[in-house]
């Protein structure tokens, strides 16, 4: 007969398992949906009454919560108890690249993984299909199968790969409203069964059509290289600002002309200091180990660029801030406006602010900065990860301040790291006044008007422009 979900648990409460329950849940009042985590402090957090203090920062999630917490969304540490009640069991667990090792760099940890494999499967004891929404490399669903179907006693289990390709600062947009939903599985009567039940939840607001179904490895596959092309879109375009830059043309317009051919499309066409975020260099990186070890050197040659370029990006930003300031910055204050590693979130993993203010502090700038979504904790945590010096070094050398003036005053560089909207409606005649002169902007999203800051007496340097 037919599989009916009634209970989905969700191991994970993080970026993508938060805001994408929170959607099921909301999308579906008949299905109980409960996060699970090991990390009480952040289950304490999706719990707050006060909708401030959500874990994860997305316009949006906060009514979305409000609206299914409690009737038909929960959050709990109970892993075991979750797992074992819930038909479907959703793994959103991190992923990060391997820090040791074989593939140290390159490869995905799997370690979190496998754990949550054995968890599953020690705490089942009736029929479940488990999903894989995390970033995997392709084939790991055949491991988390192995293991799953090795040590679940009697117990059936179903694997689906169910790519998340929500973008954060939009989860709740993207989640909503889907561009496609891409859901693997075996093609088998059991494998279509639990792949059915799946559709049939995202039915119940994506239209059938945009859900696409396909078999594991390709889905799997698919989620590495939509990131990996979008990232190389923002290289090929970073990469060609450097050629602006040298000639008379404008990045943005060209950017522009190129994106009106509607084979091209105008989006992710926006210069930048660099791309960031947990995925784009890990599933690159990924892509690159996993042809590499099928000895396609010219396949991984090819993507490896993507993150050199990258790379090249944002060093290149932090030498031009440093040779504009006479090739010293020892004992100067650099103000940095942002850390995220993009607007509406507060998610800085592998943000270009990050390794740009490694580079300045190497040269023993003083760094000041102002995020509107990132704590202090978090930006010394990002600095002292790099274990370039020491945590007390890093304190000396960078303060954060929860006034965007106060970080301006008395600097001789401001620098624009993130593509925040508020930054443009800021007093910057007043934050000219505050500086010391000659002062200068290093607008690395190019979101500033700058003839205005030009005339108001900055020097102003913009990605891509001469
Ligand atoms: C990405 C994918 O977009 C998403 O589909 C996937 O599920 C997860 O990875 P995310 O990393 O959250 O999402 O944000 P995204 O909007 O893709 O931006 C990534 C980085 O690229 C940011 O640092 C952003 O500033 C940068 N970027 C993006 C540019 O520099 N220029 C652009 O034109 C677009
Ligand atoms: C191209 C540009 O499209 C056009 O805008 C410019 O003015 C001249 O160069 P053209 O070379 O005539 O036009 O043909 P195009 O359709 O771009 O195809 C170029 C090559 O790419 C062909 O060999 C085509 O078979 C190949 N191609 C194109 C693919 O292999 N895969 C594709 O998805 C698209
Ligand atoms: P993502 O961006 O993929 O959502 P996050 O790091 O934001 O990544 O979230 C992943 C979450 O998964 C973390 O909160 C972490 O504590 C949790 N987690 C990792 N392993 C396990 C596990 N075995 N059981 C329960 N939760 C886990």
């Amino acid at each position: 007969e037919k599989k009916k979900i009634t209970k989905i648990c969700c191991i994970g409460a993080g970026y993508v398992g938060g805001p994408t329950m929170a959607v099921i849940a909301q999308k579906c009042p008949h299905i109980q949906v409960t996060v699970v985590d090991i990390n009480q402090a952040r289950i304490d957090a999706w719990n707050d009454e006060n909708l401030e203090n959500l874990p994860v920062y997305e316009p949006d999630l906060d009514q979305v919560v409000a609206e299914a917490r409690g009737r038909n969304l929960f959050f709990s540490t109970e892993v075991d108890t979750v797992i074992k009640e819930a038909e479907m069991v959703f793994i959103s667990v991190n992923t990060p690249t391997k820090t040791y090792g074989e593939g140290k760099g390159q490869a995905a940890d799997l370690k979190w993984i496998e754990l949550c494999a054995r968890q599953i499967a020690a705490a089942s004891d009736s029929d479940k299909i488990v999903v894989e929404k995390s970033t995997l490399p392709v084939r790991t669903a055949e491991a988390v199968k192995d293991i799953l179907r090795n040590t679940g006693g009697g117990v059936k289990f179903q694997i689906l790969s169910n790519p998340e390709f929500l973008a954060e600062g939009t989860a709740v947009e993207d989640l909503q409203q889907a561009d496609r939903v891409l859901i693997g599985g075996e093609n088998s009567p059991e494998g279509k069964e639990a792949i059915q039940a799946l559709v049939d939840i995202y039915a119940h607001w994506i239209p059938r059509e945009k859900i696409l179904t396909t078999n594991v490895w390709s889905s799997e596959l698919s989620k590495l290289t939509a990131n990996a092309v979008l990232a190389q879109r923002v290289s090929s375009i970073n990469s060609l600002s450097e050629l602006c830059e040298a000639t008379e043309a404008d990045i943005d317009e060209v950017s522009r002309a190129i994106g009106a051919d509607s084979r091209i499309g105008k989006k992710f066409l926006k210069a930048s200091v660099g791309f960031g975020g947990s995925c784009f260099q890990k599933d690159i990186l990924n892509l690159v180990y996993i042809s590499r070890s099928y000895g396609l050197t010219e396949v991984a040659d090819y993507w490896e660029q993507v993150i050199k370029m990258n790379d090249h990006q944002k060093g290149r930003f932090a030498k031009k801030i440093i040779k504009s300031l006479y090739n010293t910055v020892s004992g100067k204050k650099i103000a940095f406006l942002g850390w995220a590693f993009k607007k509406d979130t507060n998610d800085t993993r592998e943000s270009a602010a990050i390794y740009v203010a490694d580079h300045l502090l190497n040269e023993k700038a003083i760094i000041s900065v102002y995020d509107p979504k990132v704590k202090e904790k978090q930006i010394q945590f990002d600095l002292n990860c790099l274990q370039t010096r020491s945590e007390e070094e890093n304190r000396s050398l960078v303060n954060v301040e929860v006034d965007p003036y106060e970080v301006c005053k008395d600097s001789h560089a401001v620098a624009i790291l993130t593509e925040w909207d508020e930054f443009k409606t800021y007093d910057w005649q007043k934050i000219y006044d505050s500086m010391l002169k000659p002062a200068q902007v290093f607008d690395g999203r190019n979101i500033l008007d700058h003839e205005a800051l030009r005339k108001i007496g900055f020097r102003v340097y913009a990605i891509g422009k001469s």
